[in-house]
């Protein structure tokens, strides 16, 4: 059987996943892996059936591919497949249900509130956002519960511009978490677990030039500066990787995640995102992670490819 690396799909991603795939792909040909690459499209299903694969690397991000869905379709068919169960990346992919479960592991995430667009129609949006920013304070970041790449993603500094962050934010999806903004140092840590336990690579710290770390700054070459191992001092490294594998373990996770966290100035770590497919683009963040700790790629691919079939 040959290995199958699966990208594409419907969601608001599918650019984004078509490059990880890609990368992926060839990471795994220069190291002499026989590897083919497919979407996930209506011939998905009888293509399993006819021409099983013998392992799959679902790199499908959003919905779909982070949600569970592939993730079910895979274990129904039988297929071994590298990454987490359906349940834990339906639970982690819906932000407000993550955040309750890392909150109650002991992890912080910032203060914040989920709003669905029906109670934004019905209530009327001035009183239920001015009582909003009442609790909260300003800046928020405004995001859809259940996306990524900070698609739909604001940032909110005066009160005016919220009712049309949270208009451009339904655009994504039928409800929005709403959090305060954290002042401090952006970083992702990765974790990867190759059959020894989940481990943390090198904290990636995100610069954006720009400011914002969205979607264009998030893959457009030359406009973000990375810095790896993010410049953090020996002890809050330690935490920020301490925090990822308790989030990865909190949220029943396998083989691979990334950690999205702002390090305050006390060096404490608040959990903004944790992702069971994370991205593996020219720009993205586990790459970089895994090279700073002297891996190839494609070494920690076959390797995961290799745990998944055991
Ligand atoms: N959602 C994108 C793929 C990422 O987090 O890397």
């Amino acid at each position: 059987g040959h290995v199958l690396v699966l990208a594409g799909g419907l969601s608001h991603e599918r650019d984004v996943s078509l490059r990880s795939g890609r990368r992926v792909a060839e990471a795994l040909r220069e190291i002499g892996v026989d590897v083919s690459q497919r979407d996930a499209d209506a011939d998905l299903l009888s293509t399993l059936v006819s021409e099983p694969p013998a392992v799959v690397f679902p790199l499908l991000h959003g919905t779909q591919g982070e949600d569970g869905a592939i993730q079910e379709v895979l274990t129904l068919a039988g297929i071994p497949y590298v990454g987490s169960p359906p349940g834990s990346c339906r639970q982690t992919f819906d932000k407000p249900v993550a955040k309750g479960l890392l909150e109650a592991a002991a992890l912080k995430t910032p203060p914040g509130a989920v709003l669905s667009q029906a109670t934004f129609r019905d209530l009327g949006a001035a009183a239920l956002l001015d009582a909003l920013v009442a609790r909260l304070g300003l800046p928020l970041i405004v995001k859809p519960a259940r996306g990524g790449s900070s698609l739909g993603t604001s940032v909110v500094t005066e009160a005016e511009s919220l009712p049309s962050a949270m208009v451009e934010c339904f655009a994504y999806g039928q409800a929005a978490m709403i959090e305060q903004k954290i002042d401090g140092t952006e970083i992702a840590v990765s974790v990867v677990d190759t059959g020894s336990g989940p481990k943390a690579l090198p904290a990636v710290e995100i610069v954006a030039e720009s400011g914002t770390y969205d979607y264009h700054a998030r893959y457009t070459a030359g406009t973000t500066e990375y810095f790896v191992p993010a410049r953090l001092g020996d002890a809050v490294a330690q935490t920020v990787a301490d925090a990822a594998v308790k989030a990865h373990r909190a949220l029943g996770l396998r083989d691979l995640s990334r950690t999205d966290m702002i390090v305050d100035h006390h060096g404490t770590p608040w959990l903004l995102d944790v992702n069971v497919a994370p991205g593996m683009t020219e720009t993205s963040l586990l790459p970089q992670a895994v090279r700073a700790a002297g891996i190839g790629l494609g070494d920690l691919v076959r390797d995961l490819l290799v745990v998944a079939l055991n």
